[in-house]
């Protein structure tokens, strides 16, 4: 059974930006052309050398470049035992049915470093070229000290040796099966392996088809909120760094002394934030190392807490970036060009929730993992997102008949279903949608003149504002000049471009957009409704649609349309 985009909406298919200065810097360079002249001439690949893709930002909002234009990364990321060679024919079928541009996938430490400081690099050269064959962008996800807070992919010879790359321990000093973020032998050989891994890159990738690092997975532990080894204990007890205390400022105790302990600033949340210290400092070693030698775009994925309410400290991932403690990952962790939220709230009003918790003047907002519904996308693109991936995307396994026999809810588990085709489905109208568009959505984007949006249960139409016009986005209306009555299940989807005064690219799904000058006492009429089509990145007029096909607006089905509009009022 393929399901179409809305079936996926019945939950079926059911994770420090450069500053502002940094950014700055960036484009001063930029201008000065001095960035791209240090290339590897000694590369192995015999592409031409392409600009360092990086993040940028402008008027608060940000852009991933990419070849020095923006870039949305339509992506898709791969299970986690998809990233060897074997299984690689069944992963670019996958993402060539999705209309996929970016393919994120892991390396796995325990393959990469066999034996200390031996270092195996035949995967990452197949990766490379194999997706430059399918014309894909990939996003590295660097699976080492912590994969969803466990360090199952350290390598054999760490795990064998405990006393020198300790695991955390409890309060009742039992040991517990995630990484010591405070063991320096373990910071030592994930910073030398990862430094390893971009020096490679930076020599054989000159064409940057690695266009972001993810550094570790899921970072933190499950069960307990801190380590408590004597190294984590004497810290605890010391004072709280003066940049945490100033990041957190808005939430440390009035009664604290000038120098606190943990405990003193920040009473019960004092371990989450202190293991969040930790694991932060570790990693934002590791990510500066390997961007020092050479500076992609790196981020962390976040284990999320549930927010709605926020889920207390005990009952979540403790170490990573939740949503608490970004300020602290901010400044313990600065290499870090953004903090990605793995989002895969079924519930709109929860997704939407963590969008706009990752969605920061300090953060450009990027979804590395994500499931629920295709439609999310556009909630995320009205937040200026500069990509989304949703996780499980490849031909990996094959969904049989029994399978389709489980109980209901047993489907409803997201991975339960990942690696088929049955799963991806619902992303393909979406994805092949705006694959063709993606480099002026990027664009748009950053300039602020997109915005996007959804369906969200029990409301039937939404206002978005652009000037002197507003665009009203309307959901399940059913006559021409019929009241928008929501979509029997919420499936609509709406994105909207202003491109010229008072000329408008419009898509969606399932929903109809209507626009209204906002000066009052003036209606709109349709000076032209042109359908098209995107094709490499332009806008191929197709026909003039008028009468029955817009006469109550402009009306969106599960059927991919791209509309240029021309307003006027009278
Ligand atoms: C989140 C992790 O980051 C992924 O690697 C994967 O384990 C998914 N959860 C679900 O399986």
């Amino acid at each position: 059974m393929i399901l179409p985009f809305p079936a996926a909406a019945l939950g079926v298919a059911a994770k420090r930006s450069f500053g502002c200065k940094a950014a700055v810097r960036l484009l001063v360079a930029l201008a000065a052309g001095q960035l791209f002249a240090a290339g590897s001439a000694s590369a192995a690949s015999a592409g031409r050398e392409h600009s360092l893709p990086r993040i940028v930002q402008k008027d608060g909002r940000y852009a991933l470049l990419v070849d020095d234009a923006p870039y949305l990364v339509l992506g898709a990321q791969v299970n986690n035992s998809s990233g060897w060679p074997a299984m690689l024919p069944k992963v670019w079928p996958a993402i060539e049915y999705m209309h996929a541009n970016t393919v994120e996938i892991p390396v796995y430490w325990e393959q990469f470093e066999p034996s200390p400081g031996t270092y195996d690099y035949s995967i990452v050269d197949t990766l490379l070229t194999e997706a430059r064959a399918h014309h894909l962008h990939l996003i590295l996800l660097w699976f080492a000290t912590w994969k969803n807070g466990n360090a199952h992919y350290m390598p054999a010879w760490m795990k064998t040796a405990p006393q020198t790359y300790p695991q955390v321990v409890d309060a009742n000093g039992r040991p517990v099966d995630s990484a010591s973020p405070l063991a320096p032998a373990t910071l030592e050989a994930d910073t030398n392996a990862f430094t390893a891994l971009m020096r490679h890159l930076k020599a054989v990738d000159p064409e940057r088809t690695v266009i972001m690092m993810q550094v570790e997975n899921e970072s933190g532990v499950y069960g307990v909120t801190r380590d408590y080894s004597p190294a984590a204990e004497k810290l605890f007890r010391a004072p709280v760094p003066r940049e945490v205390l100033d990041a957190m400022r808005a939430t440390v105790s009035g009664t604290a002394p000038t120098a606190p302990t943990w405990q003193e600033a920040f009473g019960p949340e004092a371990e989450v934030n202190f293991h969040a210290w930790a694991v932060a400092s570790f990693i934002g070693r590791v990510a500066a190392a390997g961007k020092a030698v050479y500076p992609l775009p790196m981020f962390a994925n976040v284990a999320l807490r549930d927010p709605l309410p926020p889920a207390p400290a005990g009952t979540y991932e403790s170490g990573g970036p939740t949503d608490n403690v970004i300020p602290i990952w901010k400044v313990a962790a600065p290499a870090l060009d953004l903090l990605g939220p793995d989002d895969y709230q079924t519930d709109t009003t929860a997704y939407i929730k963590i969008l706009d918790l990752y969605h920061r003047p300090d953060n450009p907002l990027y979804l590395p993992e994500t499931g629920g519904s295709p439609r999310f996308l556009f909630f995320a693109l009205g937040r200026q997102a500069i990509g989304f991936s949703p996780f499980g995307m490849d031909f990996t396994k094959t969904l049989d008949t029994p399978d389709l026999a489980r109980p209901k809810d047993e489907l409803l588990v997201p991975w339960a279903r990942t690696g088929t085709k049955e799963f991806i489905a619902p992303f393909v109208p979406v994805y092949r949608l705006l694959n063709p568009m993606a480099r002026d959505i990027a664009r748009l984007s950053f300039e602020g003149a997109l915005q996007a949006t959804a369906e969200e249960p029990g409301q039937v139409s939404q206002t978005l504002h652009f000037g002197r016009w507003d665009a009203v986005v309307s959901y399940g209306v059913w006559a021409r000049r019929g009241r928008p009555a929501g979509n029997p299940q919420p499936l609509g989807a709406a994105l909207i471009a202003r491109i010229g005064e008072d000329q408008f690219l419009v898509t969606g799904f399932y929903s109809r957009v209507d626009f209204r000058p906002v000066a009052a006492g003036r209606q709109k009429q349709f000076l032209k409704v042109e359908e098209g089509s995107y094709e490499n990145g332009e806008f191929k007029f197709l026909r003039l649609l008028n009468g029955d096909q817009n006469d109550g607006g402009l009306d969106f089905s599960s059927v991919p349309l791209v509309l240029r509009v021309s307003v006027a009022s009278f």
